[in-house]
């Protein structure tokens, strides 16, 4: 057996529906079959796949629980594109969130694009795929994290969630962290790029302006390990609190993965450097094994896609925010903004006037819709569905055929743990071509 006959044996779903009907998606069947080519033994001859499941292995090594994040979804991602032939050397992520889809792009030795609004994703993009020396030594985290070196750099952001979701040492250990970054590393933190070309610089000092510094991607990498820190520790599954990522206090504090041990007690196990380590290692020769280049751009997507300098693709991925719990990442990830600003995020402009742009039902469609229309220079399109979306799979793929005549869709079969008790939430993958 081989890819193609994989392939061939489904049954061509799309000439078998009317095109004002939507079409059925794949059963169970097909992710059965997607199971079974898990078996190398059965693809005599496939490099591409066993690259592939190394390469998904590789990436499994980081520390990701970003919210919406495709980890999980990454090897069906990839052998469906394999499976339906899609050709392409360049990728565009246009919410690239945790990166793992531009991650296996360009170990498989694509040109990628990334592009998110959000800081988290930012950062991680730009320290993951950064020279690896940028990556901090023990020694340098060592100092970050040891006695304050000048308050007068603290702006104490974190005492307003004192009792909340931190007690008072943690507060003064996120304190004095961001504090002796300033000291050490300046003020500015380097998040990638403008449409425009233009580095995105955010300042650590609210109403200092940002300037281009020495230190700017250290700090991005510090920002970058703290959060991660605060998510494997802090992010406990489960019900959201307040409509964001931190859990109460108590309830953390109180989680098996805690134990009652406070964010500080073991910082670097839990920022995962060893594996961070290893993972940029890999990435780097991986890179140069393949030829692959990237850049992250740190925009919205209108912004990138009617800039008149929209990063040319191959293939677009798009993984916008679904709608429903999970779609406003500002509030989601409105502590980390926070942590990173200094200030509000009603107060940061990029984020007030674009980041919530798909977290109503509201008008979602037609904002799913605008960005289609500014995708056309894409070839093949890629997109992720999730059904607890807001707008229904029909009314996706209604949107879809309005600018792409073949249409496949991939169903799988997935379970994640839902805010009320576990659940079943299954993702669709929509490849559109023209
Ligand atoms: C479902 S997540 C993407 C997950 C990603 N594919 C992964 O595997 O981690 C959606 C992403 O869209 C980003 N986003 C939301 N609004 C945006 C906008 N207007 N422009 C660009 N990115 C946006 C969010 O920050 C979030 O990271």
């Amino acid at each position: 057996m081989n890819l193609s006959s994989v392939s061939n044996n489904e049954p061509d779903l799309l000439t078998e529906c009317p095109a004002s009907q939507p079409r059925k998606p794949p059963s169970k069947k097909r992710d059965r079959v997607i199971e079974a080519t898990t078996d190398g033994s059965l693809f005599v001859g496939a490099d591409e796949f066993c690259n592939s499941q190394e390469v998904n292995d590789i990436i499994n090594l980081l520390p990701i629980c970003y919210v919406g994040n495709k980890k999980r979804m990454l090897m069906y991602i990839w052998r469906f594109l394999e499976e339906e032939g899609v050709r392409f050397d360049t990728v565009f992520d246009a919410f690239s969130g945790s990166c793992v889809f531009s991650f296996m792009s360009l170990m498989m030795g694509k040109h990628v694009v990334s592009n998110d609004i959000m800081s988290y994703p930012s950062l991680l993009a730009v320290s993951l795929f950064g020279p690896k020396k940028m990556c901090p030594s023990d020694s340098d985290l060592l100092r970050v994290m040891g006695d304050e070196i000048d308050p007068s750099n603290n702006i104490h952001v974190a005492d307003q969630w004192e009792g909340m979701f931190f007690t008072e040492k943690e507060c003064k250990f996120l304190n004095s962290y961001r504090s002796n970054m300033i000291s050490l590393y300046g003020p500015s933190v380097f998040a990638g790029e403008l449409t425009d070309g233009r580095k995105k610089i955010i300042s650590l000092v609210p109403g200092c302006e940002a300037k281009e510094t020495d230190g700017m991607r250290s700090n991005s990498f510090m920002l970058y390990l703290i959060l991660t820190l605060l998510h494997q520790l802090c992010f406990t599954g489960g019900r959201y609190f307040r409509r964001q990522l931190i859990a109460r206090l108590e309830y953390r504090l109180d989680h098996i993965r805690n134990k009652g041990e406070e964010i500080y007690s073991k910082p670097m196990d839990f920022m995962w450097l060893k594996e961070i380590r290893q993972f940029m290692n890999i990435l780097e020769a991986k890179k140069e094994e393949g030829g692959g280049t990237h850049k992250f751009v740190s925009d919205d997507i209108m912004n990138v896609l009617t800039s008149g300098n929209a990063p040319s693709a191959d293939l677009v991925y798009l993984d916008p925010p679904y709608g429903g719990l999970s779609s406003n990442y500002v509030e989601i990830y409105r502590l980390f903004e926070e942590y990173i600003y200094g200030v509000k995020p009603d107060r940061v402009q990029h984020l007030v006037d674009h980041a919530s742009r798909f977290k109503k039902p509201a008008g979602y469609r037609e904002q799913f819709e605008e960005v289609l229309d500014q995708c056309d220079r894409y070839e093949s399109w890629l997109i992720s569905y999730n059904e607890r979306s807001f707008a229904s799979l029909e009314q996706i793929y209604e949107s879809v055929r309005r600018f792409r005549s073949r249409v496949d869709i991939m169903e799988t079969d997935i379970k994640y743990r839902y805010r009320k008790g576990t659940g079943k939430g299954n993702e669709f993958t929509i490849l559109a071509r023209q």
